[in-house]
């Protein structure tokens, strides 16, 4: 396994932010989801100081559903980037953060009235109109609080990236965004800058996730610019901002490029001034939304070692107390990780074996045909770069209790979320009444 950010070797302990994994397992048990404070707002840090131009200003927006907590949210405020939300959940959680609202972005393909009434209520930075419909009611709502809202427009830009590969005009039935080939878009435009409560920004685009190939973003640059050029002109309007949205690749093993953020963030801002400059469009703003650049190889989960099973069929499987409810990517899209026995870095005898979780399903492994050192039950071991998608996505399937996180740095240990109880479980349930249940 990599050794990321301030991860050390002490004795043959691993140390994250200068706290032992075997003081974290005693102080909060395990799984435990581990964020290194340091090696994430350096990856903050790195954007902040890279994707900067003289020409226009820049906007970056954390995009929330990679990791959220209120912890979190104190971070992305200390660093006084801005926030988005896709949800209601989301949008509270950041609001009962006490995160200046200006500095929130609401998105969703499918946002409530009540969710589009709590944007406008809190007089958030913008919201990005996912389609034709959005602006309409977004507009009535505008009215009855007699509030202006700025909105963006995503746009469906006729690419598909993911990973090493980008595929131009194939992506047409993507559930977001409206299509820059749509006959309709001129209208669709024109029908959100009429609208009198609306202040229209410009256009959104997100093109995928774990890209890693920049000249996917710089393709994607080059026709929103185009596009936005176009558009302006047709309407004879100002057109003031772009967004870009997230995507950014990151390494998870070995097989992964090792991306260096900073070279992919300054070759957007040389293709945006590129394309800028020969299109002649003053842009005032450009934004873009990094989630997992920012979260995933801050993150670590940490699990102890129930047992071992060597299968009739060969397979040898490292249990842990965790599995697909802490972290679905492996089940849900074949993520690898990378992951070493914690409490045991100097043992030299390695095996190649599956680490599983204790759901009942076949699916539920972490890590598959993987090399680990030799280890027996109440070892500790850890998963690297798991801080993107991991807690977002975690589940009580099998009424699994959702890990606690902590943030450690420069021996300091912050408790950001407690374990779940087992009273948490069933918190919400209601008893039916004896009389249907007792029917004699
Ligand atoms: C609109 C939008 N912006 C930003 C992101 C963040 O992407 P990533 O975490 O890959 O940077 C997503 C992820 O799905 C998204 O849908």
């Amino acid at each position: 396994m990599k050794f990321l950010g301030t991860m050390k070797n002490v004795n043959g302990v691993l140390e994250i932010g200068g706290v032992s994994v075997n003081k974290l397992k005693k102080e909060f048990g395990t799984p435990l989801y581990i964020y290194d404070l340091e090696f994430m707002e350096k990856k903050i840090r790195d954007i902040k100081k890279t994707f900067k131009s003289e020409k226009f200003k820049t906007t970056i927006v954390y995009a929330s559903k990679a990791y959220l907590s209120k912890g979190m949210v104190q971070i992305i405020d200390r660093e006084e980037l801005h926030i988005d939300a896709v949800s209601g959940g989301e949008l509270y959680t950041i609001l009962s953060s006490g995160f200046p609202s200006k500095r929130i972005h609401m998105h969703g393909n499918n946002k409530s009235f009540e969710e589009l009434y709590t944007c406008v209520q809190n007089e958030i930075g913008s919201i990005i109109l996912d389609n034709r419909f959005e602006g309409e009611k977004v507009s009535q709502i505008c009215k009855k609080l007699n509030k202006k809202m700025d909105v963006m427009l995503r746009l469906n830009i006729g690419i598909d990236a993911h990973t090493h590969e980008y595929i131009k005009t194939s992506k047409h039935s993507s559930k977001f965004g409206e299509s820059i080939f749509d006959k309709e878009i001129q209208n669709i435009v024109k029908n959100i800058i009429d609208k009198e409560y609306l202040n229209f920004l410009g256009f959104h685009c997100h093109i995928g996730s774990q890209i890693f190939d920049e000249m996917a973003f710089c393709e994607a640059v080059k026709i929103m610019v185009r596009f936005t050029k176009e558009i302006s002109k047709k309407l004879d309007i100002t057109i003031p901002e772009i967004n870009i949205g997230g995507g950014f690749g990151v390494r998870y093993t070995a097989e992964d490029t090792d991306v260096d953020l900073k070279i992919i963030m300054k070759k957007i801002i040389a293709s945006l001034e590129e394309n800028c400059e020969k299109e002649n469009l003053i842009i005032q703003n450009v934004t873009i939304e990094p989630g997992r650049s920012i979260v995933a190889q801050a993150g670590s989960t940490l699990y102890t070692v129930g047992g071992d099973k060597k299968t009739y069929g060969g397979e040898k499987y490292i249990f842990v107390d965790g599995g697909m409810t802490d972290n679905i990517r492996p089940a849900l899209y074949s993520a690898k990780y990378e992951s070493v026995v914690a409490n045991k870095l100097n043992e030299t005898k390695k095996e190649i074996v599956t680490i599983a979780g204790k759901c009942c399903e076949s699916g539920d492994v972490i890590s598959k045909n993987t090399k680990l050192g030799k280890c027996t039950e109440e070892d500790l071991v850890l998963v690297s770069c798991t801080g993107a998608y991991g807690h977002s996505m975690s589940s009580n399937y099998n009424k699994a209790l959702k890990p606690a996180v902590v943030f450690v740095r420069d021996r300091d240990v912050y408790l950001i979320s407690k374990r779940e109880s087992y009273e948490d479980l069933v918190k919400n349930d209601c008893v039916l009444p004896k009389k249907i249940y007792n029917i004699d």
